[in-house]
């Protein structure tokens, strides 16, 4: 059977533990994940490009140690579906926290479904203990010298306390 490749797109301006638990769970439902890094310049993005992909990296060494090597990390800069179909992708993954992230969530799998239809958009709902967390207000609790080690993984406490310092 062909290997069913997932797309797990995102800025991830930083990698929080919410997009660690997606990653985890995409992984029992396809056989690989890319997990696409956004240069998402538009944003202005707290960590470089770079930066982020190492974050993102990092935690995959971690993930990939107890999954085998299932997940790899991506830059994609143009356009998503263009991304999945180059990757030979058959599902987009997204996660889901609240209600205020549907609306958008919404609106961008009915553009995709209408740019390929092939390619699934498939949402898994954040866990209970990640609901909240979002790398937005991670960033805003790190920059007033809040304690953020329980939303994000420990290299990324130390990348955004060493921003802030
Ligand atoms: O983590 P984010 O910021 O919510 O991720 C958003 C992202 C990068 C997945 C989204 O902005 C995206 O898909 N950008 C690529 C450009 C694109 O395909 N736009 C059309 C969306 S319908």
């Amino acid at each position: 059977m062909a290997e069913r490749i997932g797309v797990y797109p995102g800025t991830f301006d930083p990698i929080t533990n919410g997009h660690v638990d997606i990653i985890r769970r995409a992984l029992r439902i396809c056989d690989r994940l890319i997990v696409a890094v956004a240069e998402n310049i538009g944003k202005s993005p707290l960590f470089t490009l770079e930066e982020r992909l190492a974050l993102v990296n990092h935690e995959l060494g971690i993930v990939n140690g107890a999954d085998g090597g299932k997940a790899q990390a991506k830059v994609f800069g143009g356009l998503l579906m263009h991304f999945a179909e180059e990757n030979g992708a058959v599902m987009i993954i997204r996660g889901l926290r609240a209600v205020s992230d549907f609306d958008y969530e919404f609106q961008m799998a009915g553009m995709n479904a209408r740019l390929d239809p092939d390619v699934e958009m498939v949402y898994l709902m954040a866990s209970e203990q990640q609901q909240f967390i979002a790398s937005r207000l991670v960033k805003e609790i790190a920059s007033l010298g809040g304690e953020i080690e329980s939303f994000v993984p420990p290299n990324t406490a130390k990348a955004l306390r060493s921003k802030f310092a």
